[in-house]
């Protein structure tokens, strides 16, 4: 009997360092995917005359990055960007709206924001409230609107934030206006915006926040660049490899949690994020980045 117990009692100290030791890997190897990275990709776009440079900042969820978003601020500011698209869940349902307040109120005033929403932004009735203080800082809210600027056109994809339109219909609205000239009433429909024929350009960006609908985006044969967020890089990832463990949209082992997809007709870029302290689990080979994109006439 007495040896049972001594037994037993040797079983637990030993699944008990076993626990230890799996919680101090975890904590190490959640540190080193802490750090954000800049992440730079060049895309092909051929009509362009200039070359453009985009700066994708995506599922911030309100994420602290120094005092007043300096950190984050800096590292935009010292890629030099031409166009800045927030890609949704920037704002947070749950979370102080104060960083994102924060960044918004530094950028948008300095550089052409376009935001979508995400669904993180839906899930609050307070996201009507917030869209009309991003505006109000200088960031252009797209909901189903194309922009042309730097020679190209910007289309945002996102379900309207008082419901007149939904995700789908929304793309499908992109995609539809794009046969047509912005209305003259568009707040970037002057000659600065605009190419030199008046028309909307050849070279397209989609802005919308699942990554998942690649196939859905596509069958309208419209848009030259996808860009998305959400899967968050699948939240743990193996070393090298392309795919994370588990997104919200495509379940586990998905399939475009980041990185660049290219297809016959298009390239999808999908953002892995820069949330990193409010998850329910922390990030594994997994750093949040700020992504860069230049598009270059070649
Ligand atoms: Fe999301």
């Amino acid at each position: 009997m007495q040896e049972s117990e001594s037994v037993k009692k040797k079983n637990r100290y030993i699944i008990l360092k076993l626990i230890a030791a799996a919680a101090a890997v975890f904590a190490v190897l959640g540190a080193a995917s802490f750090p954000f990275k800049t992440v730079y990709y060049e895309v092909s776009a051929e009509g362009i005359g200039e070359s453009v440079r985009i700066v994708q900042i995506s599922d911030l969820h309100s994420e602290r990055y120094g005092k007043n978003m300096q950190n984050l601020i800096k590292a935009i500011d010292s890629t030099s960007p031409d166009i800045i698209v927030l890609t949704g869940d920037i704002y947070d349902d749950v979370l102080p709206k104060d960083n994102t307040t924060a960044l918004l109120s530094d950028i948008g005033c300095r550089y052409p924001c376009f935001y979508v929403a995400g669904n993180h932004e839906f899930r609050t009735p307070k996201w009507v409230e917030f869209k009309a203080e991003a505006e109000a800082l200088g960031v252009h809210v797209l909901e189903g609107d194309n922009v042309n600027i730097n020679g190209i056109t910007i289309c945002g994809a996102a379900r309207a934030a008082d419901n007149s339109i939904g995700w789908a219909d929304s793309v499908a609205k992109c995609a539809d206006d794009l046969n047509s000239a912005p209305s003259s009433d568009d707040p970037l429909d002057t000659e600065q915006t605009r190419d030199n024929t008046g028309n909307s350009s050849d070279f397209t960006v989609l802005l919308c926040h699942f990554s998942e609908d690649i196939d859905f985006y596509r069958s309208f044969g419209k848009f030259d660049l996808i860009l998305c967020g959400h899967a968050h890089g699948g939240q743990w990832r193996l070393p090298f490899s392309q795919n994370g463990l588990y997104s919200p949209g495509e379940g586990i082992f998905p399939k475009y949690s980041g990185g660049r997809f290219d297809f016959d007709d298009s390239c999808m870029i999908v953002s892995r994020g820069l949330c990193r302290t409010k998850t329910l689990f922390p990030r594994i080979f997994n750093n949040p980045e700020l992504v860069v994109i230049d598009l270059v006439n070649n």
